[in-house]
């Protein structure tokens, strides 16, 4: 029997992961981990793609490894390790650039939008072969299944365009992979600007929960999250953005059902189940946060782990990549 494999990777472009990564992707790689075989990378490369500190990169791959351990990765369970570790991801990242068009790659929306947003002379080649390295971090283990949120959805086309390209010019060599769509993914917004994601590059910090926030804070920030001028506690997305995102992250971290929580505060106000929810959001947050400052008083043992998981990673990713090299003729 062969258990399917997973990938998936956030930056470490932080300090801090934020309710969205927690409640969007954390949660599901935690559960990912009891049917199948998930590789979960700190994808540093893809994080020096916009200007990082070095000395805040270094601490941001700790804070962030430490947060996914808190949050319930188990390296049992879980390939677990740093992109840069591993050199494999590189070197596979250039053959597939080679069979990748320029046009194909210029299509790509999100780097469109960011070069739209920077112009052209301050968007780097890096942020243009962005997807073809996503492209060699997935196909170097033979990854079965891949979460995407919809911001990625194109991002794992061209992945699996050009694993079908090089299977064709040079034979069977990639697994083609396929998007993994959890059943009930949560995508939480900004809380003040509820028709904006929440984003580590949110306009307002106020909008932003922190996993590493001091739980009063996290308790102001939702109790001053934006609702409407009703006072009907009612999920409705496109004309209550607010109050429906607060719905959304309660039913996210409780399991309750949206329809449940109408129920349950019917005539009751804002206040109320603004209250309630910072309770529910900053018990499920106040371990984690105690987790991780725990794990981040032991570095060694936190460099220890991922040089463990970059051993196995390398070993998986060496085997595909002298595949493909023998294929392509090196
Ligand atoms: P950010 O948008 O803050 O830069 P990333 O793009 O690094 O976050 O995303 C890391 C992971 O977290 C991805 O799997 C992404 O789909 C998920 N994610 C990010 N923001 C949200 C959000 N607001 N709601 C749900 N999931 C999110
Ligand atoms: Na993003």
């Amino acid at each position: 029997t062969t258990t399917p494999i997973v990938f998936s990777g956030m930056q470490p472009s932080s300090d801090s992961l934020h309710l969205g990564n927690y409640l969007g992707a954390l949660v599901n790689w935690v559960a990912l981990q009891d049917e199948y075989d998930p590789i979960y990378c700190v994808v540093d490369l893809h994080a020096i793609t916009v200007a990082q500190d070095p000395k805040a990169l270094h601490d941001n791959v700790r804070r962030t490894t430490a947060q996914y351990l808190a949050a319930g990765v188990d390296v049992e369970r879980s390939t677990l390790f740093v992109q840069s570790h591993v050199p494999a991801h590189t070197e596979l990242a250039w053959v597939l650039g080679t069979m990748t068009g320029f046009g194909e790659a210029s299509r790509m929306t999100q780097f469109k939008d960011k070069s739209a947003r920077h112009g052209t002379d301050a968007t780097t080649v890096g942020l243009f072969t962005y997807p073809v390295l996503m492209a060699a971090d997935i196909l170097l283990y033979g990854t079965d299944l891949v979460p995407v949120g919809d911001d990625q959805r194109q991002h794992l086309e061209l992945t699996r365009d050009l694993a079908g390209r090089f299977n064709s010019r040079y034979g069977d060599t990639f697994v083609v992979p396929e998007a993994l769509i959890p059943k009930e993914s949560a995508r939480i917004y900004d809380l003040q600007e509820p028709e904006a994601k929440m984003s580590k590059s949110s306009a307002s910090e106020a909008g932003l929960v922190k996993l590493m926030d001091d739980p009063a804070i996290t308790a102001k920030k939702i109790k001053s999250a934006v609702t409407d001028t009703e006072r009907e506690v009612r999920y409705e997305p496109h004309t209550k953005p607010g109050i429906s995102n607060l719905l959304d992250i309660y039913a996210a971290t409780t399991g309750d059902s949206i329809a449940e929580l109408e129920a349950r505060y019917a005539g009751r106000g804002y206040g109320d189940f603004k209250k309630d929810l910072a309770e529910v959001v900053v018990d499920r947050l106040t371990p984690i946060r105690a987790r991780t400052l725990e794990l981040l008083e032991d570095p060694a043992e936190l460099d220890r782990l991922l040089a463990v998981g970059a051993e196995r990673a390398s070993e998986r990713a060496e085997r595909i990549l002298r595949e493909v090299y023998d294929r392509v003729g090196f």
